[in-house]
């Protein structure tokens, strides 16, 4: 099966999730994309939505679909975003797009994260995607060495800036022995604006969607 229709029966599974006059979190990349299609012809029954970056944002409006500012609230009720690699912890990377910043803030604000995927994200251990840092220009140098002493490769994403103007690092080879104290160790580092292990914040239901139809993981 295609994977774009693999893509988008995980988009569609995830309306089972949304409630009534909520305000629903919005992630981005290709899967997010199915999923502001379906979420339009709900787009009645919830209150709105926050978005995590501005392609999403736009998406979103040309849906018709109200976007408020994610400073308007404390907590989210339902937050949907795909990985690039997520395990069967349901731990993930993410920021394969660059909207790594804006998804860690929602996702940290909600309280349930649907994570949809075709099955072909799935791993059993995490850190053959790139690990995408963004991080802020002037830091450049200094994370790339600290990267190094870690033992990975970073390799600067060339000609892309995220929403918020800074850079992303893209970490290869990168062994994740102790996933938590990796994303804490590199959240640490002077001029890291955040790095895209989602382990402290991973997701609370997951939606696979391979050829022989969806399975959904909860914890
Ligand atoms: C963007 C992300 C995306 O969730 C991730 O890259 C997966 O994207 P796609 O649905 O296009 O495979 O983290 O920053």
């Amino acid at each position: 099966m295609n994977i774009n229709l693999l893509k988008k029966k995980a988009a569609w599974e995830a309306l089972k999730y949304i409630r009534p006059n909520t305000i629903v979190g919005v992630g981005t990349g290709s899967t997010i994309y199915y999923f502001i299609e379906a979420l339009s012809t709900i787009k009645h029954f919830i209150t709105g939505v926050v978005s995590s970056s501005h392609v999403s944002t736009l998406l979103l409006q040309k849906q018709g679909i109200k976007v408020f500012n994610v400073n308007d609230f404390h907590s989210i009720d339902t937050y949907v975003d795909s990985a690039d690699e997520i395990n069967n912890k349901m731990q993930m990377i993410k920021g394969g797009g660059g909207a790594l910043t804006g998804e860690k803030i929602i996702s940290s604000m909600s309280k349930k994260f649907i994570c949809i995927v075709d099955a072909s994200k799935q791993v059993t251990t995490l850190g053959k995607f790139p690990l995408p840092i963004e991080i802020i220009p002037m830091a450049k140098s200094y994370i790339a060495t600290e990267i190094i002493k870690i033992g990975g490769y970073p390799e600067y994403r060339k000609n892309f800036f995220t929403d918020n103007r800074n850079i992303i690092i893209d970490v290869y080879n990168l062994n994740i022995q102790d996933p938590i104290a990796m994303e804490k160790k590199i959240n640490s580092l002077s001029g890291v604006v955040t790095v895209g292990l989602f382990f402290l914040r991973k997701s609370d239901i997951v939606i696979i969607s391979a050829k022989n139809g969806i399975k959904t993981l909860k914890k």
